[in-house]
């Protein structure tokens, strides 16, 4: 059985967190060992990388300071998380990943998709998540399902900023239709959930589980 790399992603309260549980759940209920995860973040120095991005004191941060951040922080999470476990034989259920990088600091923040692909090879070299499950919805739509929560960094950014976002998104999941699959996050909980579902059953009847 091959171990799978799965990433979540989509912007603010698309419902990434609420759908990563419930494949972490799927697997479970299958006995298929896996490894839940995200990014920034995953390991010691993730979650202080983490912690200095999100933080609303990081204003005058440099886009590109951001980037290699995100990338150092990502090289020590593959090193010490996603590749041991991979190899291992476990599953990776990543809340965020490279995509992330492509639609936040190459659209968002736009340094542009080529700067994101020369250290995505660095960093990565041929690594790819196997699946990877974008939640497309409104950026607006989002922000108002995290309405109560006190808003990060990034969440205190402004309309054009998450259009860019929404945008590089939505085209790396056409130009990926082998890996990524672009869900309809704006239906109800239920709906997303039994699509969610839906491709993990795709995914471990491939393997002939
Ligand atoms: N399909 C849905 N319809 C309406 N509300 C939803 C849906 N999916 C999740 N929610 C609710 O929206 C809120 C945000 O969901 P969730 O935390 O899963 O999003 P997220 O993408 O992880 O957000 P963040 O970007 O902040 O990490 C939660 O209160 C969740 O219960
Ligand atoms: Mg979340």
């Amino acid at each position: 059985m091959t171990a799978r790399f799965i990433t979540l992603e989509g912007g603010e309260g698309v419902g990434k967190s609420t759908s990563l549980a419930q494949i972490a759940d799927f697997l479970s209920e299958r006995g298929i060992a896996h490894v839940v995860t995200r990014e920034p973040g995953g390991t010691e120095l993730g979650e202080s990388v983490r912690a200095l991005l999100l933080d609303d004191g990081a204003r005058s941060l440099d886009p590109l300071a951001e980037l290699l951040l995100v990338f150092a922080a990502r090289a020590q999470h593959l090193a010490q998380v996603i590749r041991p476990a991979l190899s291992a034989g476990s599953w990776v259920i990543c809340d965020r990943f490279t995509d992330a990088t492509y639609a936040y600091q190459g659209g968002g923040r736009e340094l542009g998709e080529a700067a994101v692909a020369v250290l995505e090879r660095l960093v990565q070299g041929d690594l790819r998540p196997d699946l990877t499950l974008v939640l497309d919805l409104d950026p607006e739509a989002g922000l108002a399902r995290i309405r109560d929560r006190s808003l990060d960094r990034f969440e205190r950014e402004q309309q054009a900023f998450f259009v860019r976002v929404r945008a590089v998104y939505r085209q790396r999941a056409l130009a990926e239709p082998d890996r990524c699959r672009l869900i309809d996050a704006s239906a109800s909980p239920r709906r997303v959930g039994a699509e969610i579902l839906d491709q993990m059953r795709a995914l471990v009847e491939a393997d002939g589980r």
